[in-house]
């Protein structure tokens, strides 16, 4: 697999973003968007999901992963500007790194496992059923806790071959070493996943998206899809 995507680096990244998309469009088509019944005006309505600090986090890790996904895609196309990205590239990323790590790390007490997550996954969250009223959770779903979890491990993964790639040769020969692959499809992992993250909660949870502009969502939802949560005004 390795000697595979070190030769055809561009293809794999462009096949895992297409399939990734297509596979959003099919579900969408298939299932459409969450309901939630709710006019989102007058007190009470809205209930603070993000703090000020999870929000902000929230908004660096999203502007970070893109200026990363794009200077190391620009890394992967030939040509005179190969290395121009690169130092840019491994910089940002050590901020990046640090900036989710203490975010995440935030989030732990919400995302460890409890009992309730197990019917949660069995169901698949009511995701593959137009009908189904959603299972129980708390403030994040079990959907949600693997993919933290995840991430969690891909970003340490990203870090750890980027330090060792680090300590290699960055000719275009060198960049076909095990470390310099296994960073470049951690990327392409991580840009596939946030490509479902960002469908599921722009599209399917069009309410949960709501949480980018202020750190609020409306009450209706969070009781519905949330019910273990008690969310504070
Ligand atoms: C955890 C944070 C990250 C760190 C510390 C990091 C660091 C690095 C470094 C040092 C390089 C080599 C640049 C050079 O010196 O020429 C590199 C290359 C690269 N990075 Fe990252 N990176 C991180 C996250 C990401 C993410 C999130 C993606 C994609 C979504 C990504 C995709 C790439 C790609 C595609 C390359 C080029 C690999 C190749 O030439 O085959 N990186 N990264």
């Amino acid at each position: 697999m390795i000697e595979f995507y070190a030769s055809h680096k561009l293809a794999v990244w462009a096949t895992a973003i297409l399939l990734s998309m297509a596979g959003c469009l099919f579900y969408y088509a298939a299932f459409g968007p969450h309901a939630v019944s709710v006019h989102e005006t007058g007190p009470g309505v809205l209930v603070r999901r993000f703090g000020v600090r999870e929000w902000v986090c929230h908004w660096l890790m999203l502007l970070g992963f893109l200026a990363l996904a794009g200077t190391g895609l620009a890394q992967l196309v030939p040509g005179p500007g190969l290395g121009h990205w690169g130092p840019f590239h491994g910089r940002s990323g050590l901020i990046f790194f640090l900036v989710a790590l203490a975010t995440l790390l935030g989030w732990i007490p919400d995302a460890l496992f409890k009992p309730n997550d197990w019917p949660w996954l069995l169901k698949m969250g009511g995701y593959f059923s137009r009908d189904a009223e959603p299972p129980a959770a708390g403030r994040f779903n079990a959907g949600q806790k693997v993919y933290y979890w995840a991430l969690l491990l891909v970003l340490t993964g990203l870090l750890v071959s980027a330090v060792v790639m680090e300590h290699g040769p960055h000719s275009p020969a060198g960049r076909k070493e095990l470390f310099w692959c296994l960073h470049g499809l951690l990327g392409c992992l991580a840009t596939m996943m946030v490509i479902v993250h960002a469908f599921l909660s722009l599209f399917v949870n069009p309410r949960a998206a709501r949480v980018v502009r202020d750190g609020r969502v409306s009450r209706r939802y969070v009781e519905k899809y949330h019910s273990l949560w008690r969310a504070q005004g």
